[in-house]
């Protein structure tokens, strides 16, 4: 399967490259059904095969799409095409805050991005939704200086409204308990292993 210019991937005519991350390569695409272009998020040709990859693409879909937030991508739609899952998505313009980092930002954008993100984050755990992978790659500021929490590939979800002083309560056990993942550059300090990963310590990924 061959994500070049003009090739198509189900419906979607890739475009050009966006980024990539751990999981999967971002494409502009163009969708000619809706007659727009978005963002194909497929997964990494040598993650797919691995076990529960396909599941764990599939519940970021779902945990970023049941959050309805001006600050959280917008999931349009997901599946699979030749064996390779994919996601798609509203088609951002800008840049991940990691690019915007390099030069100094102005104390009013930090404040109004850190606004955002505290709201945003705040709807999801509303949904029982810990991200677990907050970091400057995860985050897009677009051109309007809107920030957009992207990748809820590590998400888990709990119980909607769960007690953020108790464990999590796990509904979804994609990620093998015990098993610590992200970067520890951005995980909570007092956050030793996921099971105990709660609101405020999803919090703390933001310092
Ligand atoms: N909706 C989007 N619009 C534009 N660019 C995007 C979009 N989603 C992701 N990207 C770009 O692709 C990069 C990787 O996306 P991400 O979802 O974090 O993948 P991974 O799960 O592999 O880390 C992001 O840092 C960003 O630069
Ligand atoms: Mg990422």
């Amino acid at each position: 399967m061959r994500f070049e210019p003009g090739h198509r991937f189900g419906r979607y005519e890739i475009r050009s490259s966006l980024g990539a991350g751990a999981m999967g390569e971002v494409f502009r695409a163009y969708d000619p059904r809706l007659d727009r272009e978005v963002a194909l998020k497929v997964i990494a040709a040598d993650l797919d095969r691995r076990a529960g990859a396909n599941e764990r693409f599939e519940q970021e879909a779902r945990a970023a799409s049941a959050i309805n937030h001006s600050n959280i991508v917008t999931i349009h739609d997901v599946g699979e095409e030749g064996g390779r899952p994919f996601i798609v998505m509203e088609l951002l313009e800008g840049q991940s805050l990691r690019q915007l980092l390099s030069a100094p930002l102005s104390t009013d954008l930090v404040l109004r991005l850190a606004a955002q993100i505290a709201d945003a984050l705040t709807a999801a755990h509303e949904r029982g939704i810990v991200h677990r992978d907050l970091k400057p790659e995860n985050i897009f500021v677009t051109r309007q200086g809107t920030a957009k929490i992207l990748d809820f590939g590590l998400a888990r979800i709990c119980e909607p409204n769960c007690d953020p002083t108790s464990t999590v309560v796990t509904v979804e056990r994609l990620t093998q308990s015990g098993l610590v993942v992200g970067r520890p550059r951005h995980c909570p300090a007092r956050t030793p292993t996921p099971a105990r990963i709660s609101s405020p310590s999803a919090r703390f990924f933001m310092r």
